[in-house]
């Protein structure tokens, strides 16, 4: 059978990235897989969140899901730490990948930057509580941005060494779905960075809740570059934009991809429609195509937002069906590990 299974951190400022690269992704396949989508708020607080804000920023995920069209009938929407197994699990997997794996995982190097020992084990065990997640389902299918592309190539490394260690064959190595134009956004400010929550700038990002006058502003504030907008030419044989230049015009290119992803063009058919344009001509009709995209969603999370009550239902709903799903699963992990139940 064919699982989705995909998660997004509750840490406020959801942006064009997690949009783009993840959620509106989710959308379209629930119509041919059995989806599972999550809010992570146990990854959430491997760095500080005040408590208050995590509850809000967990509805507001939740929110997110609902707005873009997951239909909360026909997937499972819950919030992480309301089914135990994602915790149980991922001790097992502690237990099982080793620390060369860990090591080499580029997000704790980044995310931990200079201190590195003032980390919190969590933050360095993410990856196998992410593994977990996957697998307490038995999750075949992953739709993520580019920037989890390791975490889930380490998430098929430990489902094969638990199966290689206990010889059986019990999990899946799952599939990532790297899915449109836009896999990797990045900053409005700065195109060599990625677009993130935790950027200090408001300006590097569009937040989903962003109403059309910020986000007209934010587009006219993109940093550009002096030249005119580029046409199909420079693309390699694939369709894509060579990396020399991507480094040579980081922000053209990644506003070039913004609109092919909320138009859902290929990038050549939108160079072909810019190509010789100025900036500020392109910026417009950008702007024009993304308040039409997202302020509808924005508009409708903000209405969930007046109805907390709702939220939590689905997400309560939700839980109860993950956990029949998972119980089972960590009960035949448990077997397998030998640990007695009697
Ligand atoms: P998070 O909350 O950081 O990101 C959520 C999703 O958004 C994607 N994303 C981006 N895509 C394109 N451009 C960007 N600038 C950008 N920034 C973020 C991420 O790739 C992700 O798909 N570790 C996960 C959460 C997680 C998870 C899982 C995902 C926990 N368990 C199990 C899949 C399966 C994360 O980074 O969330």
């Amino acid at each position: 059978m064919k699982r989705i299974f995909s998660g997004v951190q509750p840490t406020g400022n959801l942006h064009l990235g997690n949009y783009l690269g993840a959620i509106r992704n989710f959308v379209p396949l629930q119509d041919d897989y059995d989806c599972i989508y999550c809010v992570v708020d146990m990854h959430a607080i491997t760095v500080w969140q005040d408590p208050k804000v995590l509850k809000a920023n967990t509805r507001e995920v939740a929110a997110a899901y609902l707005a873009a069209g997951i239909d909360p009938k026909r997937c499972i929407i819950f919030n992480q730490s309301q089914v135990a197994a994602h915790a149980e699990l991922a001790w097992i997997f502690n237990c099982v990948a080793r620390l060369g794996w860990l090591n080499r995982m580029t997000q704790f190097k980044e995310k931990a930057g200079k201190h590195r020992e003032n980390a919190s084990v969590g933050l360095y065990a993410y990856p196998n509580l992410m593994a977990a997640d996957i697998l307490a389902y038995k999750a075949t299918h992953v739709p993520v941005g580019e920037d989890q592309k390791q975490h889930l190539e380490l998430t098929r490394d430990i489902a094969q060494k638990f199966n290689s260690d206990f010889k059986v064959d019990f999990f899946p190595l799952l599939e990532p779905l790297i899915l449109g134009t836009a896999t990797r956004v990045m900053s409005l400010r700065d195109g060599t960075k990625k677009m993130s929550k935790s950027d200090p700038s408001d300006y590097s990002r569009i937040t989903m809740t962003d109403d059309a006058d910020a986000i007209a502003k934010k587009i006219r504030k993109a940093t550009s570059d002096p030249d005119l907008l580029p046409g199909r030419e420079v693309l390699d044989g694939t369709g894509a934009v060579p990396e020399a230049a991507r480094q040579a015009r980081p922000e053209a290119y990644n506003l070039l991809a913004i609109y092919a992803a909320l138009a859902d063009k290929p990038m050549a058919d939108v160079m072909d429609e810019f190509a010789g344009a100025q900036f500020s001509h392109f910026k417009a009709v950008l702007t024009d195509l993304a308040v039409a995209a997202l302020g509808p969603i924005g508009a409708e999370m903000k209405h969930l937002s007046d109805d907390p009550g709702a939220v939590d239902a689905v997400l309560h709903d939700g839980a109860e069906r993950a956990r029949a799903i998972a119980e089972p699963i960590l009960a035949e992990v448990y077997d397998i590990v030998g640990f007695l139940r009697p």
